[in-house]
């Protein structure tokens, strides 16, 4: 349980909705912006001390400085107890070196919010080659929830007995949690990515002709990856394709370049506000919040 949630100017109607649903009063975060692109924080003047910050991280860059500054400064206002309640957690795709010398951006900035942080919680983090949020963040809490479950009963609602397809094997964790909860046909496709807007997509062995079929992900960026799978369900017969993924980023012209592909419906959790939002994480998010720490 938190005495208290922060959030940031720009995220306070999740954070009012977060408070609400966890019984806490919330507070925000004012912000100034200096000319020359520094930030100014003013947090309430004296903290309880349990208290929880919750903060989306797309865009993470200016966020993160943010960050920086303001969990040290909570703690010198009172929070003995100090989380992070981070929905859409940046930087974990990039959990190897993929040539020499690259730097393995989810293990570093693991490590920064494991030095801020006493423990994060998160939804559909992209863990691939870890397999817990406590990996992530060394010697603290890390607690990954999922909505992968909300977003297949949605499509089960609003597609005829859809066939749940991930684009790729990442993908299988959220695909598979979704399809059996609703005793939904399911499979994962084969990628590969050669470029930032470059991507392939080979499909699954299964019979798709005259089936709807809805694309689970845990995020859409470019929306290629997407692109590339309605494509090929479509040549394959597939009478329909929607999308549904817990992070909406969609930069730049994605969501043009999925209507052109013919995806049908795009669907997301709210974990990034987004005009596709359907389901909410809200109260996965205060869920965990009211439960007491593990030990
Ligand atoms: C990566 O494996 C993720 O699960 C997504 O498939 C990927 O990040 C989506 O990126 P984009 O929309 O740029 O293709």
């Amino acid at each position: 349980m938190i005495d208290l949630l922060l959030c940031f100017d720009d995220e306070s109607v999740m954070g009012e909705a977060l408070a609400r649903a966890v019984g806490c009063p919330f507070e925000v975060i004012q912000r100034h912006r200096f000319p020359d692109g520094e930030s100014k924080l003013r947090l309430p003047p004296r903290l309880p001390s349990r208290v929880a910050l919750l903060r989306g991280l797309q865009q993470p860059n200016d966020k993160l400085a943010e960050l920086m500054i303001a969990a040290p400064a909570a703690r010198e206002l009172g929070a003995r107890t100090l989380a992070l309640v981070c929905p859409y957690l940046a930087y974990m795709r990039q959990d190897m070196a993929f040539s020499p010398g690259e730097a393995v951006s989810q293990r570093h900035i693991g490590a920064a919010l494991a030095s801020w942080f006493d423990g994060v919680v998160t939804i559909d983090p992209h863990l691939h080659r870890v397999a817990t949020m406590d990996e992530v963040l060394p010697g603290k809490r890390g607690l990954a929830l999922s909505a992968a479950m909300l977003l297949g009963d949605w499509a089960a609602r609003h597609a005829q007995q859809p066939i749940l397809l991930g684009p790729d094997d990442e993908a299988a964790q959220w695909v598979r949690a979704a399809a059996v909860a609703k005793g939904l046909d399911h499979g994962t496709c084969i990628k590969q990515r050669s470029g930032d807007r470059e991507v392939a997509v080979a499909l699954p062995d299964m019979d798709f002709s005259g089936r709807e079929v809805v694309l689970i992900d845990d995020v859409a960026s470019t929306g290629r990856t997407l692109v590339a799978a309605a494509e090929a369900l479509l040549l394959r017969g597939a009478s329909s394709v929607d999308a549904a993924v817990t992070h909406a980023l969609f930069i730049d012209d994605a969501l043009a370049q999925l209507a052109a592909a013919g995806v049908r419906h795009v669907w997301s959790s709210d974990s990034v506000a987004h005009a596709s939002n359907v389901v909410s994480v809200v109260p996965l998010l205060a869920a965990a919040l009211r439960a007491p720490p593990a030990h």
